[in-house]
């Protein structure tokens, strides 16, 4: 099928390669025209393991292209899907302004029937509003369909490509068709709903998930004060299968461009509509705290933080991106920051971003030996299995002091302890 994808940030670009792997026609449509032509270069602007290697195999097929153009792109295409960011607004909710001027320039430049999909998270209502600003400008036949994108950073190629369920919100049956002709080739059980409630499965998947992550953290906050080990406990709990393993990893708290902002999104959304979703608001303080909580063992263990050394190991949102949007990595460096520690860093992949917002004292090391040196302490902030592997003898020589705060539990305490270091994790 021919498909024109708009947006080409972390979902429309997956999106797109993993459609023209697939075998259909992409365009991909991105408003700068640097970046329409690194893309064409195969050049991608993320990491995202395993993404690179499609995207030049669909190029050799000729199956994928990007634009500036959304008119001519829209015109050749059957199948155009919104892929546009959706950023947080400062009372919390959606900021729908892209996904509005989208909709109007699909609107301009349709000629003929198209299906319009909506994959970027967006309020319950949003396809209704999308469809009446495209039929402001358009007086033939349309539909718009609502098919959440569930994919996460770092498996997002594995994640499109075999993902548990695909969700078709839908009303006419033509589109329907339509959108289950692009996923053909891809598995996963089709849900077929109506609009309003395929966008509601998103918000509520993702504010699901965090308040899983949420529970095990307050969980965690009660193992600290009565000698119990989180991990454990997520392991006894998860092998209920009414519960489940996954999502059961205390920490520092959720971070990343999606459940923070999705969660105050649902929360505005329930409010705006005279609901009280107490549980969210936990769900959101207890998450903002828990950065809070691991400053406190931080302070606790080293007495006083001015004038100490301390290294951060990982500044992504977690391991394996390279995306720091509401890192609580990046928090901790500035809370630690002012406190009055001197601060050096080390990520795999993050480091670029983390350079563009974090300020000149931040000392960026070329790996985690390098940023451990002379060092109080270590944190680990981010969930890269790299940090597992590395040789902690050599880093406990080279450090000053001997703490390890890990606010991701990533570690392992007993070969920690026999090399002499002093082992803190989040409920353990
Ligand atoms: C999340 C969802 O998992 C995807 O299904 C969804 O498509 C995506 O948001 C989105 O809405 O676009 P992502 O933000 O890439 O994906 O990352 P996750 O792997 O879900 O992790 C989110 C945060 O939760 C990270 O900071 C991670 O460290 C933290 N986390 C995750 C925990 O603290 N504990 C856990 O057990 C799991």
């Amino acid at each position: 099928m021919r498909i024109t994808i708009i947006g080409t940030g972390y979902v429309g670009l997956v999106t797109g390669t993993c459609l023209a792997h697939i075998g259909h026609s992409v365009i991909g449509v991105n408003r700068h025209p640097q970046k329409s032509s690194q893309l064409n270069q195969g050049k991608i602007p993320i990491y995202e393991p395993g993404l690179e290697r499609i995207l030049a195999g669909a190029r050799r097929n000729g199956k994928i292209r990007f634009t500036t153009d959304l008119g001519q792109a829209v015109q050749s295409s059957d199948i155009v899907i919104i892929a546009v960011g959706t950023p947080s607004r400062r009372d919390g909710s959606a900021d729908l302004q892209q996904v509005r001027q989208v909709a109007v320039q699909i609107g301009q430049a349709l000629r003929k029937y198209a299906v319009i999909i909506n994959k970027s998270t967006v309020p319950v209502g949003t396809a209704r509003i999308v469809g009446a600003l495209v039929k402001k400008h358009f007086r033939g036949k349309f539909d718009v369909v609502s098919c959440p994108e569930f994919l996460r950073e770092g498996s997002a190629v594995r994640d499109f490509l075999r993902p548990d369920r695909i969700i078709i919100g839908s009303e006419s049956s033509r589109a329907t068709q339509a959108v289950l002709q692009v996923f053909r080739n891809i598995p996963g059980k089709k849900v077929i709903t109506n609009i309003e409630t395929a966008e509601m499965i998103k918000y509520a998947s993702n504010a699901f998930l965090a308040t899983k992550i949420s529970f095990i953290n307050e969980i965690a906050n009660v193992c600290d004060r009565v000698g119990a080990d989180v991990e454990q406990v997520a392991l006894g709990m998860g092998l209920d299968p009414r519960i489940g393993q996954a999502f059961l990893r205390a920490g520092m708290g959720y971070g990343g461009s999606c459940f923070p902002k999705d969660v105050r999104a649902l929360n505005t959304i329930a409010g705006t509509k005279g609901y009280n979703f107490r549980l969210l608001k936990s769900v959101i303080e207890v998450n903002n705290r828990q950065k809070n909580i691991l400053l406190k063992k931080v302070k606790k263990n080293l007495k006083n933080i001015r004038g100490k050394k301390i290294a951060v190991l990982g500044l992504a949102f977690k391991g394996n991106t390279d995306d720091i949007r509401e890192s609580a990595a990046i928090d901790i460096v500035r809370l630690l920051q002012s406190a009055g520690a001197q601060i050096s860093v080390y990520d795999p992949a993050a480091m670029p971003n983390a350079r563009a917002v974090l300020d000149g004292t931040v000392k960026y090391a070329n790996n985690s030996y390098q940023a451990v040196v002379k060092t109080d302490a270590v944190i680990i902030a981010s969930e890269w299995e790299q940090f597992k592997k590395l040789d902690w003898s050599r880093l406990r020589q080279s450090m000053r002091g001997n703490l390890i705060v890990d606010g991701k539990n990533l570690l392992n305490r007993s070969i920690l302890e026999r090399l002499g270091f002093r082992y803190v994790a989040m409920g353990k």
